[in-house]
């Protein structure tokens, strides 16, 4: 029978690190559900369509199709066959993200996509609601959070590292804005679920927190 882990958290707070080397220690199939909504962010993007056109979104989706892949068991995402995986990391894809994951049809689009990956074999799957919507019988639920500042300093270290330029400022509104957005939307907010474990991973190391993830995935698989 298959585990699940369902990790849940806003933006920022270490969750995809974390989650991807808690997956290769367990020896889970690690699913990042925020690519997807990143690479329907990047076809909306690129066809230009007015999401709150709910004809206009309605068409777009039609020709959006969303897929995953593993190469060396990195997670690869493909909108309509073609691989958007470095592309979906920008700030625009972003902020698209976040507005067009609001919309019910955005989120029943992968609903079902999400559903299929983790019934077929144990995975440590991400996001926002995967354990409130996606996967309410996941065997161990995490909440993994930090403070505004926190994450705002840890992704402006991120973008600094790649070369782009930002302004922390900038970043930390965004963080907020974005919080908001997700938190407060009517179609699967942000919450915790009532049987997630929280973790605050603003003062503990990434080694930390994967540690703790591994122990309690232990102690709930006896
Ligand atoms: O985790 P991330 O930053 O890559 O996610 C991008 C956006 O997608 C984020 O603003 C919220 C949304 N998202 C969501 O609504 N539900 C998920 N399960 C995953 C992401």
């Amino acid at each position: 029978m298959s585990f699940n882990i369902a990790i849940d958290g806003p933006a920022g707070a270490g969750k995809s690190t974390i989650a991807k080397r808690a997956a290769k220690e367990l020896g889970f199939l690690y699913v990042d559900t925020g690519a997807m909504y990143r690479a329907i962010a990047l076809g909306l993007l690129r066809k230009g369509t007015d999401i709150e056109s709910e004809a206009d979104l309605s068409e777009s989706l039609k020709e959006i199709e969303v897929s995953l892949d593993y190469e060396d068991g990195v997670q690869q995402v493909y909108l309509n066959g073609e691989n958007v995986s470095d592309q979906i990391r920008t700030e625009e894809v972003s902020n698209m993200a976040s507005a067009s994951a609001s919309k019910p049809e955005v989120r029943a689009k992968l609903t079902e996509l999400q559903r299929g990956i983790a019934s077929r074999q144990s995975v440590l799957m991400d996001g926002r609601d995967i354990g409130t919507v996606i996967l309410p019988n996941a065997q161990l639920k995490i909440y993994l959070t930090a403070s505004v500042e926190t994450r705002a300093q840890r992704r402006y270290q991120e973008l600094n590292l790649k070369g782009e330029n930002c302004s922390l400022e900038e970043i930390e509104k965004d963080i907020r804005e974005r919080d908001f957005r997700d938190m407060n939307r009517e179609a699967a907010p942000l919450r915790q679920a009532e049987d997630a474990v929280l973790i605050d991973s603003s003062h503990m190391t990434i080694d930390e927190v994967v540690a703790m993830i591994v122990r309690l995935t232990v102690v709930n698989r006896q």
